[in-house]
């Protein structure tokens, strides 16, 4: 499918972080639809040049593809009305919503329905996402590659084979910008103990932090590798990377990432009800 005509149901701030990105990379705005009950979203939405609507049955017998982009708890009360529609057109649908299964999804769609779920991070409103993406076994090669391509206008993509999988790209990618923010925290408070104003702890941790992912990105190096490359023996970098270390950093760091999969765990078990 080059192009496929899609169609976003809820264009908020997911939606509009991936809207942006596929204009960005040149999809044509006419082929992308959205519909969404907030007048003023549309609009700005429209100044973009993609097509609008308040109905959602409106999208169906218009678009390929169908996005789902409204909120997980309100996901079953949106769709249940468009299984009849559904079942006539056949669209692929792609969901962003967190946790709910591609198996409620399909039956709250009337059954036979090609799915792919996808696990968005917040970097992708600045096109630095990272999404992982799993496919039922009624998608195609061809929709696959073609969701792909979209997904990489807002960042990287990483596919998984078992859907339980989401949940680990939920500890490592949905839920972990918030650790890096977390980390940005507490090294900004430790600056400014020894004497740096806010600003110039932030300027330094921020762009320390960039610097960093782009070296691992660019240089395709092992992070212990460039991490060592730092660390000289007896020097500065070894005394903060040996209080890490002494401080029980992985088994921290593990703990805080299962915990965040076992949630992602339940809360899918609350959404399939
Ligand atoms: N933001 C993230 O970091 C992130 C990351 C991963 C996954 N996700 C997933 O992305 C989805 C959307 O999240 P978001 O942050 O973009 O939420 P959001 O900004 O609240 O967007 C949802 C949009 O859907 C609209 N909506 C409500 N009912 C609708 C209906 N019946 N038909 C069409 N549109 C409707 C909402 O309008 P009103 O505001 O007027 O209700 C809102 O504009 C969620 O399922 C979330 O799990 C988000």
């Amino acid at each position: 499918m080059q192009h496929p005509t899609i169609g976003f149901i809820g264009g908020g701030n997911m939606a509009t972080a991936i809207i942006n990105g596929m204009l960005a990379s040149g999809y044509p705005a006419e082929r992308i639809w959205v519909c969404d009950p907030n007048a003023n979203q549309l609009t700005s939405l429209a100044q973009g040049g993609v097509n609008t609507t308040d109905q959602a049955g409106a999208l169906l017998p218009k678009c390929d593809v169908i996005t789902l982009a409204v909120k997980p708890q309100i996901l079953k009360s949106v769709i249940e009305p468009l299984a009849t529609a559904v079942q006539q057109h056949q669209p692929l649908i792609v969901s962003v919503a967190a946790g709910v299964s591609a198996e409620s999804i399909d039956r709250w769609l009337g059954g036979n329905t090609a799915i792919i779920r996808t696990m968005p991070n917040t970097p992708a409103l600045v096109q630095t996402g990272a999404t992982g993406l799993y496919a039922n076994d009624r998608v195609s090669q061809s929709m696959r590659s073609s969701i792909d391509d979209i997904f990489k206008a807002i960042g990287v993509t990483v596919w998984v084979d078992q859907e339980a999988d989401l949940h680990a790209v939920t500890a490592a990618g949905g839920s972990a910008p918030a650790y890096f923010f977390r980390f940005m925290e507490a090294m900004s408070k430790a600056a400014q103990n020894q004497g740096l104003s806010e600003d110039q702890a932030l300027q330094l941790i921020v762009q320390t932090c960039l610097g960093a992912a782009k070296m691992v990105q660019q240089t395709g190096e092992n992070p212990a590798e460039l991490k060592r490359r730092v660390m000289s023996p007896k020097g500065t970098t070894e005394q903060a990377i040996l209080r890490f270390d002494e401080g029980g950093l992985d088994a921290l760091v593990e703990d805080a990432m299962n915990a965040c999969s076992r949630r992602s765990v339940e809360l899918s078990k609350e959404l399939d009800q």
